[in-house]
């Protein structure tokens, strides 16, 4: 009894100073394990005379039973410790107001490039995309501009470089948007309702002028288009862009190698204490050029001209930002001012702003 007792205190005590559960598992074997001290005690049971057992037995049960639940309390003692621990480190405040971040903003390009395809693609028109850097047959000969022609210094072309000894025209940074009329029509043909927004290059930089600037071309082709339909679809898209229900157009001739006839488009407007109004007043803004494709364009996009014909024009996107937001000078749309961009940009969920009235 006294070993039993000395047993019992010497793994109760242990038990409740056992700091982690590895140690709590050494003394489980060391006790009640298969070679434990309370173990090899209960193998000598078989030795005793049964009076002996009648005493030992039941005596040695119980402290096995007692040893097996302070084991267990102090397995439940140490998890809850270790969740409480973790409670109070791993502690997180989640009404904490967050990190403050900077949100960019839709440059105004963006934004009425977004707009522009919007509304031609109420409109039926699709679009279609070419390279900047073209060559000479796309961006002057296929559009009907001869090497002698005039138009070629007109565009203040930016050339590319060439080896001295290669003889073959330079190639050029495009100076408008025209010559995807003719990749597009190469690839697919008419009919065909296409606008082309991208980057075109001019050697030019002044407060309306830089050297890279924005347009978009439209170009319908079909059979029986005439240039009512060119004027229907620009007062529809004006309409649509600016917002305006009155709007008035005015075509003016002009001439363009690409196009026959040619008409520049004005719009009707007014200018009050600096303020531009777009359809009303006694002013004209020119806003594009247009026409109906030269038959030679045609031509050298693969269409039989006996059977198609239509209408092109092409309008200068940051010009037409500059008209809708009231922006004043183009050379600060590339001048990457964060103090600008943060002012005149857009947040990313803007919806192009389409007028209620256009027709389908
Ligand atoms: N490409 C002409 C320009 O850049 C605009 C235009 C396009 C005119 C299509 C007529 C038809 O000035």
């Amino acid at each position: 009894m006294e070993a039993l007792n000395a047993l019992k205190s010497k793994y109760l005590n242990a038990v409740s100073e056992a700091v982690d559960e590895t140690s709590l598992e050494d003394l489980r074997v060391a006790a009640v394990g298969k070679k434990g001290e309370v173990s090899l005690k209960m193998r000598e049971l078989g030795k005793m005379s049964p009076e002996e057992r009648k005493i030992a037995g039941p005596a040695l049960n119980a402290l096995k039973d007692e040893i097996n639940s302070a084991l267990l309390a102090k397995k439940v003692a140490l998890s809850d410790a270790a969740l409480n621990d973790r409670l109070q480190n791993e502690w997180l405040d989640v009404s904490m107001a967050g990190r403050p971040r900077r949100r960019g903003s839709l440059h105004p390009i963006s934004q009425v490039t977004e707009e522009i395809i919007a509304i031609f693609a109420s409109l039926g028109f699709s679009v279609a995309e070419g390279p900047q850097i073209e060559n000479d047959y796309y961006n002057f000969d296929a559009l009907n501009i001869a090497p002698e022609h005039p138009a070629r210094q007109e565009h203040d072309t930016f050339y590319m470089y060439r080896n001295e000894n290669d003889d073959r025209a330079p190639n050029v940074l495009r100076t408008h948007t025209s010559p995807v009329q003719i990749r597009h029509l190469e690839e697919n043909g008419a009919p065909c309702r296409i606008i082309c927004p991208g980057r075109v290059y001019r050697a030019d930089y002044d407060q309306t002028h830089t050297p890279m600037f924005h347009q978009y071309e439209g170009m319908c082709i079909d059979e029986n288009i005439s240039m009512a339909n060119l004027k229907w679809t620009l007062e529809e898209f004006c309409r649509a862009f600016f917002n305006v229900d009155d709007i008035e157009l005015r075509f003016r001739a002009s001439h363009f190698p690409f196009t026959e006839p040619s008409a520049e488009v004005d719009i009707r407007c007014s200018w009050v204490g600096g303020q531009l109004k777009i359809g009303e007043g006694d002013d004209w803004m020119e806003i594009l050029g247009s026409g109906m494709v030269h038959p030679k364009v045609l031509h050298a996009g693969g269409v039989d001209i006996e059977k198609y014909q239509g209408f092109a024009f092409g309008m200068g996107i940051d010009r037409l930002a500059m008209l809708k937001y009231g922006i004043p000078d183009l050379r600060a749309f590339f001048d990457s001012d964060l103090r600008w961009l943060r002012h005149y940009g857009f947040a990313s969920l803007d919806m192009p702003n389409l007028h209620d009235g256009i027709s389908r």
